[in-house]
């Protein structure tokens, strides 16, 4: 593992966009495993930045999102889609039919989760796959178990997980119980892997994913059985790193 811990915002933000960049220029056709959450946004923004300025162009790649919840209608304002759409896909020219998000309001969830592997199969590997680290070491939305599931699958959200991401809704009670998910199976057949992890409370838990024990208990401490994964940290959440 390449492990860059980074004193200013603006560093680990350029340092994330410029990989997604490079790609991009070596090779148009990228496929791209994108992350929603707080973690990639900067890069997000970075990278809508550098395409008004035409130095890189979405129009040849295509996106593979992780996840998305089940049980928010199609438009709602914090799906993954939604967040997709206005945080990087409106301001780009990767075209609508290039980017997919597991559709959680598929008649058939386990039909749709076969429909996505066999997508991210005819049409992967992923080149670069964007992760965050969930604060009980979830990547994408698998959580912490006694064992996990390689492929697409639908998952109960832990209460830890959705007590993190109760902010974005009205109230606990809002934040959805399932998601759809790629598995780490599928996650760990990406050429790459770009992981970001940002602020204190996160210290812990990237302790654990990048230096301890290998185990299913942190989903995350699975890369570092991959051969590439760069690990972009901010101060704060690489503090306890040695
Ligand atoms: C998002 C995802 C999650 C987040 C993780 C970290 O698509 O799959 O695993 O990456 O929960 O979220 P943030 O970046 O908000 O700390």
């Amino acid at each position: 593992m390449n492990i860059y811990t980074f004193q200013h915002e603006e560093d680990f933000v350029e340092t994330g966009a410029n990989l997604i960049a490079s790609l991009l220029l070596t090779n148009p056709k990228a496929v791209l495993g994108l992350a929603t959450g707080s973690s990639p946004i900067g890069i997000y923004k970075r990278l809508i930045d550098m395409y008004r300025k035409g130095f890189i162009s979405f129009s040849r790649a295509s996106s593979y999102n992780l996840d998305e919840y089940v049980g928010l209608p199609a438009g709602h304002s914090e799906s993954y889609r939604t967040f997709m759409d206005t945080q990087l896909f409106d301001h780009i020219d990767l075209p609508l039919a290039h980017s997919h998000i597991p559709n959680s309001n598929a008649q058939d969830l386990q039909e749709e989760c076969r429909r996505y592997d066999r997508m991210l199969e005819d049409h992967g590997p992923v080149d670069l796959q964007l992760l965050g680290l969930g604060h009980n070491g979830h990547i994408g939305f698998n959580e912490p178990d006694t064992s996990l599931v390689g492929g697409t699958h639908v998952v109960e959200l832990q209460e830890k997980t959705r007590t993190a991401n109760a902010r974005f809704f009205p109230s606990l009670d809002d934040v959805p119980r399932q998601a759809i998910t790629m598995g780490v199976g599928s996650i760990l057949k990406a050429k790459q892997i770009v992981l970001l992890v940002r602020g204190e409370e996160k210290a812990e838990i990237a302790k654990r994913a990048l230096q301890g024990p290998i185990t299913t208990d942190c989903p995350a401490s699975l890369l570092q059985c991959h051969p590439n994964v760069v690990v972009l940290l901010d101060q704060e959440a690489g503090r306890l790193l040695t």
